[in-house]
This record gives structure tokens, C-alpha cells and sequence, in this order.
């Protein structure tokens, strides 16, 4: 889509799709929407809840955290014990829903087993649902109603269009089927919209051949969950690459003995691509910034 051009050894490279960049511009129109609801008496509030110590969930809670502070959304957080009953979550859940100085409410996924998932993002209110989970939310995205858009398949959109990446018409071949990415973003990227009306393939662990479908791929996004899953013989030349995998893999040498990489091999498949966003700093940064949209959102349509 973009030209592929060697570089002086011959090598050709990718263009690099900054998600820090694009997440800071996005960032910067939430923070003037921030301050015109502050002059109107609106104080945009999200409320965070966090069961159990996980340090990956910690670290992701911390991070939305920081990103409300910087564009002036207050936040608010719940910290529960790992050993909390089902009915102590949701007993949060509907005093959150009833506050009316809350105007969005994140519960950080995955929960401990004993409690179940769905029923807990079933139980908050809809319009305070800024993860874009509850199935009212995810049925009127795939209707085409204006909703409360899924933060990561959201902003996987706005990384593409923010970059120039032509995306209608285009065949985009996704890879992973989950309900918080593979599922809400298929479903946005065929509606008829600008940024959108592409073809779309969905690729799974039941794909067999799975290689021969990436391969026809303009716009590939991989959401498999696996460092590395994709090679550089499994796309075609000139095609952009969307990384949503966020992997820890052993590494002695790092200060914290763990890097962080994606589903994808960056290395080779960037020599093949025409665009490709890094991890970290691709699509990360641009989930945190769409549930600052949407939180400033839910507070705009309630104007409390
Ligand atoms: N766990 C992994 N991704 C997400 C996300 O986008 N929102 C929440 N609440 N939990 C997650």
C-alpha cells in the first residue's frame, strides 16, 4: 500500500506506525474536550477496579491511571482481594452504577476464576461501559449505532486512518477471534464508514492453513496472544502490519528480566512490510487513549 524501498544494504523497511505519537494527539483532543466540560461544571470521572495483585493487570490499571491525570480526567480506584466473591464485585458494581459523579466504570480483565466475567461486564450500566464490553455496546457497533466503541479494536482504527492507511476496500485479515479484540474489530471494520467498509477475514485456532489466508492480506492484525507468531513467510510484500500482541518473554539481560514483544517477528517481517506498528508503542498506547474518549464521552451525553 505504501512503496517498499530498500534501504542502503539493500534491505527493505517498513515505515514505523508511532502509536505513542498518534495516542498523544488523541490524547490532546481529549484533554480540550476535558476542559470545556470543566467549564461547564463536569468533572470527568473514571472509576477502576482491580481484583488481585497480577502485575500485568497492576501495571495496565497504572498506566490508565497516569493518562487520566495527564489530560485531567479524574480517576478512582478499587482495589479487591483476589479472593472476593462474585456477589462483593458486583455489590461495587451497582454503587458505581448509582454514582452519579462517576461517568465511567473499568473493571481490569482477566477476573479469578471464581468469578465470571460476563456476568460482572453484564451488571454495568451501559452508558458507564467505556470498555465498550457490555453486549448492548458491542450489538449497536455491529448495527452500525453510535456506542461505547471497544478501546483496542478503536483504536487499531484510528492508528490506521491517523497514519493514512487507506483501509476501505481493502482486504484486512485478522488474526484472533476474542471478544475484547478479533471479535468487536471484524465488526467495525466492515461497516459502511469511512475509515471502514473493508473486507474482512477472521483467522483462528480452527483455521487450518491459516499462512495461506495472512499471506492475501493488505492490512494484517494479529491478536493471537503468542510472541513471534508471525513470520515474515506468511505475508506478502507491501503489506501493513498491526501488532496487538503484548507477550512477556524471558530476558536476562533487561532490568526487570522480561521484555515485552508482539505476536509478530518484527525483525523479518518488517524488511517485507510497507508499515508496521512496533510493540511496545503501536497499539497500546492507543487503547489507553480511546477509554480516555469514550470516558469523556459517557460524561458529555450525561452532563453531570
Ligand atoms: N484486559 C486486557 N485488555 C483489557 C481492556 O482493554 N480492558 C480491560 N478492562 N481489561 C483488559
Amino acid at each position: 500500500m505504501f512503496g517498499v524501498t530498500p534501504d542502503k544494504d539493500g534491505q527493505v523497511t517498513a515505515r514505523i506506525i508511532d502509536g505513542k505519537a498518534i495516542a498523544d494527539s488523541v490524547l490532546g483532543e481529549v484533554r480540550e474536550r476535558v476542559l470545556a466540560l470543566g467549564s461547564r461544571g463536569t468533572e470527568p470521572t473514571l472509576a477502576a477496579v482491580l481484583v488481585g495483585d497480577d502485575p500485568a493487570s497492576m501495571a495496565y490499571v497504572k498506566n490508565k491511571r497516569r493518562a487520566c491525570e495527564a489530560v485531567g480526567i479524574r480517576s478512582v480506584l478499587h482495589r479487591l482481594s483476589v479472593d472476593i466473591p462474585e456477589s462483593g464485585l458486583l455489590e461495587l458494581i451497582a454503587e458505581l452504577n448509582h454514582d452519579r459523579s462517576i461517568h465511567g466504570i473499568l473493571v481490569q480483565l482477566p477476573l479469578p476464576d471464581q468469578i465470571d466475567s460476563h456476568r460482572v461486564i453484564e451488571r454495568i450500566d451501559p452508558d458507564k461501559d467505556v470498555d465498550g464490553f457490555h453486549p448492548v455496546n458491542i450489538g449497536r457497533l455491529v448495527i452500525g449505532l453510535d456506542s461505547f466503541r471497544s478501546c483496542t479494536p478503536a483504536g487499531i482504527v484510528e492508528l490506521l486512518v491517523r497514519s493514512g492507511v487507506q483501509i476501505e476496500g481493502q482486504h484486512v485479515v485478522v488474526l484472533g477471534r476474542s471478544n475484547i479484540v478479533g471479535k468487536p474489530l471484524m465488526n467495525l471494520l466492515v461497516r459502511k464508514d469511512r475509515g471502514a467498509n473493508a473486507t474482512v477475514t477472521v483467522c483462528h485456532s480452527g483455521t487450518r492453513d491459516l499462512a495461506a489466508y495472512s499471506r492475501q492480506a493488505d492490512i494484517l492484525i494479529a491478536a493471537v496472544g503468542r510472541a513471534g507468531f508471525v513470520t515474515a513467510d506468511m505475508v506478502k510484500p507491501g503489506v501493513v502490519v498491526i501488532d496487538v500482541g503484548i507477550n512477556r518473554v524471558d530476558d536476562t539481560a533487561a532490568r526487570r528480566g522480561y521484555r515485552l514483544v508482539g505476536d509478530v517477528d518484527f525483525d523479518s517481517v518488517s524488511r517485507v512490510a510497507s508499515a508496521i506498528s512496533p510493540v511496545p508503542g503501536g497499539v497500546g498506547p492507543m487503547t489507553v487513549a480511546m477509554l480516555m474518549w469514550n470516558t469523556v464521552k459517557a460524561a458529555q451525553r450525561t452532563g453531570t
